[in-house]
């Protein structure tokens, strides 16, 4: 069945209410038209007896306890779309807002709205996110970043210890990296994870238009770095491909992918440098670790900041301002 039918064929199901000729479009298909439908009405406390309830994906980004699932099984966008899922201790339900599953701590609210740092607001904006990989990503190499083929590669190779495993893509933007790690098949289940809404739609208008890429075990999740709605020890491999010096706190974000990744996992991520090995030692001193809201780190705060909090084996590769950083979970 095409892309486009299968969605459809979901949508039916999921709002039996809609059909082509409804004025009202579904989130899938005309996503600007519609917002912020929950799927599943979940009620929280709800008995699972009797309902699909597949193995732990999720956990509550509140309290970390697994989530429950209801609905269809299977990692994939139709069947997240399709399912509800609820925390039983915090009595909150989750559910998908467009396409994406919403797992941060403000999902639901109807009153209260927070407003991030600068690095991370600007990523939110629409426009921003649609010009993500249709230029702004590209201007990275002046910066000696090889490119997405040759990060991917390069990634691949830190990897290695997770093959089989549970890859997560924290702010994976339109997920340039999350398709590749999707269609690469060297993973049980990919989760493309990134805060910004519009990144995330920017995501699944990329996915939508690679049909190799629609049935892998792949999930659309927005959530917060320093939140990561995963219990302890359950994440194989964890990729932040150009976002650590997006984050409100890399502290928090570093300490958190700690807490999510197994004993073994991996951590590689990529950063910009707050300079390169042939800036002048006055310029060095004159630069400011934070700089139009973002924080650059060099190598050396990179490193400390992983060990210290818990990470080991630490290996880098730099190019001009380019960091590629793995680690690993003892
Ligand atoms: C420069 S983009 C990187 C996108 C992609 N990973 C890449 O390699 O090109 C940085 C991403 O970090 C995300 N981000 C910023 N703050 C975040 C937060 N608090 N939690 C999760 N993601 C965040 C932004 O939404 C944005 O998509």
């Amino acid at each position: 069945m095409a892309s486009s039918s299968i969605f459809h064929h979901i949508l039916f199901l999921k709002h039996p209410s809609l059909s082509d000729n409804s004025p009202v479009r579904s989130p899938l298909r005309f996503r600007s038209t519609i917002r912020a439908t929950s799927s599943i009405a979940l009620d929280p406390g709800l008995s699972t007896k009797n309902s699909p309830v597949s193995e732990v994906e999720f956990s509550c980004p509140i309290c970390y306890e697994p989530l429950i699932r209801k609905g269809p099984s299977g990692f994939n966008l139709p069947a997240i779309y399709r399912s509800g899922f609820i925390c039983n201790k915090c009595n909150k339900a989750y559910s998908s807002k467009d396409i994406y599953l919403d797992l941060t701590v403000t999902a639901g609210t109807k009153e209260y709205t927070e407003s991030k740092p600068q690095g991370t607001e600007l990523f939110r904006s629409p426009l921003v996110s649609f010009l993500y990989e249709r230029g702004w990503r590209q201007n990275f190499n002046r910066s000696g970043f090889p490119g997405p083929d040759e990060e991917f590669k390069m990634a691949q190779e830190y990897f290695k210890p997770a093959e089989g495993g549970v890859l997560v893509d924290v702010s994976c933007g339109s997920g340039l990296f999350s398709r590749k790690f999707a269609k690469s098949g060297t993973y049980a289940r990919v989760v493309a994870l990134d805060f910004s809404e519009n990144m995330l739609r920017q995501c699944y208008d990329f996915i939508r238009s690679d049909d190799t890429i629609l049935p892998t075990n792949l999930a659309l999740v927005r959530a917060d770095v320093s939140r990561l709605p995963f219990s302890s020890g359950s994440v194989d491999a964890v990729h932040a491909g150009a976002a650590l010096h997006c984050w409100p706190s890399p502290s928090n974000a570093v300490a958190e992918i700690n807490r999510i990744l197994r004993s073994g996992g991996v951590f590689v991520g990529t950063t910009f440098l707050r300079y390169t090995s042939s800036t002048p030692a006055i310029v060095r001193s004159l630069r400011g670790r934070v700089l139009q809201n973002y924080t650059y780190l060099t190598e050396e705060e990179i490193e400390d900041l992983c060990t210290s909090c818990g990470l080991i084996n630490y290996s880098s590769k730099v190019r001009q301002a380019f960091i590629m950083f793995s680690v690993q979970k003892p």
